[in-house]
């Protein structure tokens, strides 16, 4: 029978979060939810999924805002935590502002959240995962990196960033059996999405991408990834939805 595995999701709480939660509970994982700040109905909800799937979720509060803040609490949860074998760094902030608009604070800000922070933790993590020679880290990025949208700088190049990261991370770890991906996802059918200009869903739809993909479609893709182990260690999955 195949290992109990354990992973540590970020932005619990959000669109994506929440039916990610969902689908591992689903398929037998125990679960660390870390959310930034903790509501008393995420908590319930966490509760009642607990109950259901049979399995245990465990929540942390982690603002990403300081990476390095996030870095240490995440080393705490690695340590009380030591059958964690899983991560995805799902939690984002959005910025919408054109080049010329973008004060140097906010681009700083949405890189720690979205760039910074998911390196501290998967740093962490690859450490741990190098011991215990199993596992894997996913990276939650977006069209964004793909498709060159204007009001986009600080979201798109945080994400950006953050598939190259990825790359790099997989062909150092490629010899230690952990799997370190990517996953690059169009229009979902999050708060998230609500945010986005008019320019930037009109330009995303002159290429094609128009659907608001559910949340819950997307969450089952990653489980199916982060659960295969045959293939190769790096990739960039692309989700896009176009129709
Ligand atoms: N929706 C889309 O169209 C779309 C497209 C491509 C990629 N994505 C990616 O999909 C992932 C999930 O996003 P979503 O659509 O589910 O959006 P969402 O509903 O807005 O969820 C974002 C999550 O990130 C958390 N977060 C933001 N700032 C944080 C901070 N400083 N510290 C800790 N957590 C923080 C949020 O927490 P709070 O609730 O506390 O703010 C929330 O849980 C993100 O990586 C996003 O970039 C989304």
């Amino acid at each position: 029978m195949e290992n109990k595995r354990s992973i540590l999701i970020t932005g619990a709480n959000g669109g994506l979060g929440r039916e990610l939660l969902r689908v591992f509970a689903a398929a037998g994982f125990d679960i660390i939810a870390t959310v930034r700040n903790l509501e008393i109905g995420f908590s319930d909800w966490c509760e009642e999924l607990a109950g259901t799937a049979k399995n245990r979720i465990v929540i942390y509060e982690v603002d990403l805002v300081n990476a390095e803040e996030a870095q240490h609490k995440v080393r705490n949860i690695l340590s009380e935590h030591p059958d964690l074998t899983d991560v995805i760094n799902n939690a984002a902030v959005p910025y919408g502002a054109t080049v010329l608009m973008t004060p140097f604070r906010d681009l700083r800000k949405v890189f720690e959240v979205n760039f910074f922070s998911a390196i501290a933790i998967s740093q962490v993590f690859a450490k741990h995962l190098i011991r215990v020679k199993v596992g894997s880290i996913t990276n939650i990025t977006s069209i964004s990196t793909s498709v060159t949208l204007p009001g986009m700088l600080a979201y798109g190049t945080s994400k950006a960033a953050l598939e190259y990261a990825t790359g790099v991370f997989a062909q150092e770890l490629g010899n230690s059996h952990i799997k370190v991906r990517s996953v690059a996802i169009g229009l979902m059918e999050t708060h998230m999405a609500k945010q986005m200009s008019a320019k930037s869903l009109e330009e995303l739809g002159k290429q094609g991408v128009s659907r608001l993909i559910p949340p819950r479609e997307v969450a089952a893709f990653v489980l199916s990834i982060v659960k295969s182990g045959e293939e190769e260690s790096s990739c960039v999955y692309e989700y896009f939805g176009a129709t």
